[in-house]
């Protein structure tokens, strides 16, 4: 039979997935066979779960909390503060114009309040924070509506928050081209800062949207062991490795050339070895889905071009990727 990866990695980390009300039906037994933890993709987010003042919509999210219930599974929360896929009232003053800084931390409070309370002790870490550094080379955080807002304490103030809705939750900061050396610098000293004035931060999400020949294996390590060295949890959140290279946005392929996928089987299998490498302090590792049927790169960064990034293909069977990463030791 084929190996179940969550069996495979029982000694290593727990293995996730990104799920959505789609495909936690039509990858039901594939999700139920190979992990153990879960992300909602997108039905945790705010405007999702929160879309107007006062009205919240936990229909999604309970249910993939309670799927997660029936198979033995973990949950992490994505995401609480981030300044995508929120929408403009929370940014917006009652008479028109920017909210002040005390209506914004006022609507961040009670937002991670409701949704952090709602799943005490079923929703074992949040990403409560994603995505405020620049990716740029000058700024150090990014130009998010809540720093415009707030100020820069808007990051110590939603793990405050947070910490206080559910004490017991591991709270993430999550950042994407945290392997590229000037970013990850940033995100430490960002970490470091925090650390420094007692702010609950518990570990450090790595995103882990990779390509074919980026990140280096090195950069990788080093990342790896920055992180690290801080005393944090590290985790891979949303692992994929497209079958394109960095920045190349060619649409000419309908299908998977067997040498791409044996490229990425390569790069899947050296990912995981250091992975291996660093199990006492990498707690999990995510897929940012579970089979290439869907991935949210069929439309990013190139909208409508197909992509195959994932372990299983998009028929649910075993890609190369997957027997190099299932079948070590
Ligand atoms: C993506 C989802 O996969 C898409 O469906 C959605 O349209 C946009 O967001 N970093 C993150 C995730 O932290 O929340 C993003 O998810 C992918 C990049």
């Amino acid at each position: 039979g084929i190996p179940k990866l969550r069996e495979r990695y029982g000694d290593c980390f727990d293995i996730g997935a990104a799920v959505n009300m789609t495909t936690m039906e039509t990858q039901r037994e594939l999700l139920a066979a190979h992990f153990n933890s879960l992300t909602a993709e997108n039905d945790m987010k705010f405007e999702r779960i929160h879309p107007d003042e006062g009205t919240y919509d936990f229909e999604a999210a309970d249910r993939i909390v309670a799927f997660a219930d029936e198979h033995g599974m973990k949950v992490r929360g994505h995401t609480l503060v981030w300044h995508n896929q929120t929408p403009e009232w929370v940014f917006r003053a009652p008479g028109g114009g920017p909210a002040d800084r005390k209506t914004l931390l006022a609507r961040m409070k009670s937002h991670i309040d409701t949704v952090v309370g709602r799943y005490k002790g079923r929703i074992y870490c949040w990403d409560v924070v994603n995505e405020a550094v620049d990716d740029g080379a000058g700024a150090w955080l990014r130009r998010s509506p809540w720093r415009e807002g707030i100020g820069e304490d808007y990051i110590a103030r939603a793990f405050e928050y947070a910490h206080a809705a559910d004490p017991s939750a591991l709270l993430f900061y999550n950042d994407y081209n945290e392997c590229h050396p000037e970013k990850r610098d940033k995100i430490i000293r960002l970490l470091r800062t925090l650390q420094a004035q007692g702010v609950p931060v518990h570990g450090v999400g790595l995103q882990g949207h990779w390509s074919l020949n980026e990140p280096e294996p090195d950069d990788i390590r080093a990342a790896i062991e920055g992180y690290a060295a801080l005393g944090l949890q590290l985790q891979v959140t949303e692992l994929d490795v497209s079958v394109f290279e960095f920045g190349d946005r060619r649409t000419d392929l309908s299908e998977p050339p067997a040498e791409r996928m044996e490229r990425q089987a390569e790069r899947y299998e050296r990912i995981f070895r250091l992975f291996r490498e660093y199990k006492d302090v990498i707690a999990a590792v995510t897929f940012w889905g579970a089979a290439d049927d869907y991935t949210w790169l069929d439309d990013f960064p190139v909208r409508g071009r197909k992509n195959w990034p994932l372990l299983f293909d998009e028929r649910h069977r075993p890609k190369p990727a997957f027997w190099r990463v299932a079948e070590w030791g």
